[in-house]
């Protein structure tokens, strides 16, 4: 028969040991809780310094507004706080901290060697070694302000010291929170010494433009700025263009009425809203901040305080992602220089492909797509095809003005008249009528045109003809038809689906034509598909 275990209290120093892992898990939560104690108590210059990666020391020392000698003890109280009266404060919260924890549990664990004094009274000296007060002195100072120093982490709990990661990852957790609260609090100047390294000084700065250079540590010029708001919910984030694998996590920071968090579904909306300018599977570097209203946000989720809540996700999420899509840059493509990835960022944008490409006929509209104003994806026979609309229509009126004959020309119902002043245009009149273009003009400033082409009649005639007066009136003499295809400005007509598929028409018995239709890349599209 088993003995039946007695069931016992534990003892205060074990149950802090015990309770301390919930708040500190490596070095990296020590420092943060110690800067957020520093900018809770007003802070605007704080030092820090760590060695071996903050096992051997994390020094933080700060001109915020101190503690009295009798205080000094109390702050290392288990849930002691000045920052919390009622349970409703959790939900008007100004401060970083609330819980009255995190001093208690980092003194369990370490060596603990506190400093502080307030503006006015006695200051203290208070050491603490594994949770035991060791000493505690009074000692006058003219200046407020803490220093904390944190020495041998650890050191009476060596199984937690057993789960400290590498090297590498401790100083990227600790260079993430370092940098979070550097990009947060601008108005702060940060003096940090990081091993046998120099000091890092980051002088206090009007805003977080500057402070994400210094923390990137490359120039944000590029850097899309979002600025949005919806029900008292605001965004403002800056999002680096240029993507990449793995490794952008130490450059994503997602804060939430300044606090740091992290949040999948936030991280895949910025992914989502970015689908285009990064590219597939990749992301880039960003600091997004949310100013919520600190009833919609719930802070109390974890212990550790890196996770929060917001009572309105659905808000938050489409703030995120609509402010994103609307700030970033639209993507500039070039038939000829379009590479693979262009390709397929410009068509996951534009549509998904869930057409059977077999099965529809060349009128029927899944058979061409609008990608952008110039260039549209077109099916032939089962194979799409990128069309340059400008260069189509450059083709279609060369192959139309070499046949067209009188008997197309088509009468405008309505006259069209256009603002063209006396001029050389007028002795091109005839010649034009040749053409198909019946003008006349009534008065010294305008002209009318009476009937066009057949070939253009289906066309965006009046914006096109603009184009053409405008350059037949600077350069009348360089022949009709090379005239109306060299308007550069061409290129600014835009066209519609039907307009694409009549031009398109004449140049289906005779496919083959690579100059304004391009086939798409397989390898592209095998990717899109499946
Ligand atoms: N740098 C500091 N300057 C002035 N007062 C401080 C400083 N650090 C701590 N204190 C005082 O000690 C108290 C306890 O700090 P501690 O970090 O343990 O708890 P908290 O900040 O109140 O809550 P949390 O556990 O959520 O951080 C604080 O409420 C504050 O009054
Ligand atoms: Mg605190």
């Amino acid at each position: 028969m088993e003995i039946t275990p007695r069931i016992k209290e534990l003892p205060n120093h074990l149950i802090d040991q015990i309770k301390a892992g919930e708040v500190i898990e490596k070095p990296a939560s020590i420092l943060k809780e110690l800067i957020e104690n520093s900018l809770d108590a007003g802070a605007d210059k704080v030092h820090i310094q760590i060695e071996n990666n903050g096992l051997d020391l994390i020094a933080v020392s700060d001109n915020g507004h101190g503690m009295n000698y009798e205080d000094l003890p109390k702050a290392f109280g288990r849930h002691a706080t000045s920052k919390l009266n009622k349970f409703e404060d959790l939900y008007q919260l100004s401060s970083f901290g609330f819980r009255g924890e995190a001093l208690a549990s980092m003194s369990s664990i370490s060596r603990i060697t506190c400093s502080s004094s307030p503006k006015s009274g006695h200051g203290g000296k208070l050491v603490i070694h594994g949770g035991q007060q060791v000493s505690h002195i009074e000692f006058e100072n003219n200046e407020s302000g803490t220093a904390i120093n944190i020495r041998d982490l650890f050191y009476n709990t060596p199984v937690r010291l057993k789960f400290i990661k590498s090297k590498t990852s401790e100083k990227n957790a600790i260079w993430k929170t370092l940098n979070s609260f550097i990009l947060s609090n601008p108005k702060v100047s940060f003096f940090i010494k990081y091993g046998s390294g120099d000091k890092a000084i980051y002088p206090a700065k009007d805003n977080i433009k500057e402070r994400l250079k210094q923390v990137f540590k490359k120039n944000n010029e590029d850097f899309i700025v979002v600025n949005g708001e919806y029900e008292g919910h605001k965004i403002f984030a800056m999002v680096g263009p240029k993507s990449g694998r793995g490794s952008s996590k130490n450059n994503q920071f997602l804060f939430a009425n300044k606090r740091l968090f992290s949040d999948k579904a936030i991280h895949s909306a910025v992914l989502k809203a970015m689908e285009g300018v990064w590219g597939p599977g990749e992301s880039g570097a960003y600091c997004l901040m949310l100013d919520i209203p600190p009833s919609y946000l719930d802070v109390n989720v974890h212990p550790r305080k890196t996770e929060v809540r917001f009572f309105k996700s659905s808000i938050v999420f489409s703030l995120v992602r609509s402010s994103i899509e609307k700030s970033k840059p639209k993507k500039t493509f070039s038939f000829d220089n379009a590479d693979k990835g262009d390709l397929e960022n410009l068509l996951n944008e534009n549509f998904s492909m869930k057409n059977n490409w077999e099965s529809e006929g060349v009128n029927s509209s899944p058979n061409l797509f609008s990608i952008t104003e110039s260039f549209f994806l077109f099916n032939h026979n089962g194979r799409p095809y990128l069309i340059n609309a400008p260069i189509l229509f450059e083709k279609y009126i060369n192959l139309k003005m070499r046949e067209v004959v009188e008997s197309e020309i088509v009468p405008l119902l309505i006259a069209e008249p256009y603002p063209i002043a006396y001029g050389p245009i007028d002795n091109l009149f005839e010649e034009l009528s040749a053409f198909g273009f019946i003008i006349n003009r009534p008065d010294k400033e305008t002209i009318l045109v009476k009937s066009v082409p057949d070939y253009l009649s289906e066309l965006p005639i009046r914006n096109i003809l603009s184009l053409f007066f405008t350059y037949l009136e600077k350069a009348p003499k360089k022949g009709l038809k090379d005239s109306f295809l060299s308007i550069d400005n061409i290129k600014m007509t835009k066209f519609s689906l039907q307009q694409i598929l009549l031009m398109l028409k004449p140049f289906l018995s005779t496919w083959g034509s690579s100059e304004f239709a391009k086939p798409l890349n397989d390898e592209v599209l095998h990717r899109i598909y499946h």
